[in-house]
């Protein structure tokens, strides 16, 4: 089983999930043999791939059986380490530490502990482990006021009466946030036939919440742009969003879930608490990734230890001061323990998908580990481990194909 672009698809295959479009209704049904019709009818409403069962794909396969020996164990160690704080017993974790393990052999890539978050001289790290001077406390973190887009977009969601032009004409204020939401309607994500040119089309074509929604996320994460890559490397963070983000958005239709919109866009959010720490307190923050760094501690518990909270807590606070919907500031605050969410199934979406991002290594936050697994969340979710190899194939097909217009 795997996916096949539409293209590729020839006349016998047979298809091992069930085709939908972008409202979830059912095009093609699961077990059905491809003729020529049903590639018409899957171009036509813009589909460009499927999952088929056929052995005729066009990725190369490899097996873990392919692999040296000795260059297996090395990547099979680093994994160990990458998972040291999730339950390597539960059925999830070992089919993702699987497929972890299966997706740095094929780029030949293992990691080691000689990561380093922070560049730093080794005589002063001592220092900065011991010193708890000057640390802030979470009471004192000031919080940076709402950006001008942010605000206008929060007017023009709240507004029913906004037409497509009114959100056009906040969109095209910033050139930048034009082009990045033309790329992402453009791409494979929403995989529409023909070319989107303008704003006002995409919202016309896409709907009204979900473009607000998208340039929301991107105008609220791009005021941290210039963080020194001493402390953070921005590109690697907007990575791990992203793939959080898509990886969201591809769980939701595993699970019939409509509003993707604001998954996305809680993806792309869901850290944004440390981007506070990391821009306005880089000195606390340098701390904290040491610490971690030398405890092997999850970074949100070196936190909590150095300021009493962690980067969800203040997530939460920024949003709610940002006007953010509380169901976005919801699924933010509980993606590290989703069972406490008021919204569970929406904020195990997101922990999932931080934790696929985390295995797959893909981009960083800080987070040198898979974060803590919230295995009670997950099993209410329902979602069957032999659904993962397919999932991170399409979100990885959908990430490299809007990856480029983040930089
Ligand atoms: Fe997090
Ligand atoms: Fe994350």
């Amino acid at each position: 089983m795997g996916i096949i672009l539409v293209n590729r698809l020839k006349e016998n295959m047979v298809l091992s999930e069930d085709v939908r479009d972008l409202n979830t209704r059912l095009l093609l049904a699961k077990d059905l043999k491809i003729q020529s019709k049903h590639v018409r009818i899957l171009k036509m409403w813009g589909i460009t791939e499927v999952n088929v069962v056929t052995d005729e794909l066009d990725y190369e396969e490899t097996t873990i059986k392919e692999i040296d020996p000795e260059s297996l164990e090395r990547i099979e160690e680093s994994t160990k380490y990458l998972f040291h704080h999730v339950d390597l017993e539960h059925p999830a974790m070992q089919e993702l530490f699987r497929l972890s393990v299966l997706s740095k052999s094929r780029h030949d890539i293992y990691k080691t502990d000689k990561k380093k978050m922070v560049d730093i001289v080794e005589d002063s790290k001592e220092k900065l482990i011991s010193d708890l001077r000057n640390n802030i406390a979470y009471k004192k973190i000031k919080l940076p006021g709402i950006p001008s887009t942010v605000f206008e977009l929060n007017e023009v969601i709240a507004n029913t009466s906004a037409s497509a032009d009114d959100i056009a004409r906040v969109v095209s204020k910033s050139p930048s946030l034009t082009a990045i939401l033309l790329q992402i309607v453009n791409s494979s994500v929403y995989a529409f036939p023909t070319k989107i040119d303008t704003i006002s089309r995409a919202v016309t074509l896409i709907g009204t919440q979900e473009i607000s929604g998208l340039a929301l996320g991107i105008s609220a994460i791009s005021i941290f742009k210039d963080i020194p890559e001493d402390i953070i490397d921005m590109h690697l963070f907007l990575k791990h969003s992203l793939a959080c983000a898509i990886i969201s958005r591809v769980l939701c239709a595993y699970k019939n879930i409509t509003q993707t919109e604001q998954l996305f866009v809680s993806g792309l959010l869901h850290d944004i608490g440390r981007l506070i720490l990391y821009k306005y307190y880089p000195e606390q923050a340098k701390k904290i990734l040491i610490r971690a760094e030398s405890s092997k501690e999850l970074l949100h518990q070196e936190e909590k230890k150095g300021i009493g909270c962690k980067h969800t807590d203040i997530g939460r606070d920024l949003l709610k001061k940002w006007r953010i919907p509380f169901s976005i500031e919801n699924n933010v605050f509980y993606h590290h323990n989703p069972s406490s969410a008021n919204n569970q199934t929406h904020a195990t979406i997101i922990h999932f998908a931080d934790i696929i991002a985390h295995s797959l290594e893909i981009g960083t936050s800080g987070e040198r580990f898979v974060p803590n697994f919230d295995h009670k969340a997950f099993d209410s979710l329902g979602l069957s481990p032999s659904c993962f190899d397919s999932v991170i194939r399409l979100a990885t097909h959908q990430f490299d194909a809007i990856e480029s217009s983040f930089k």
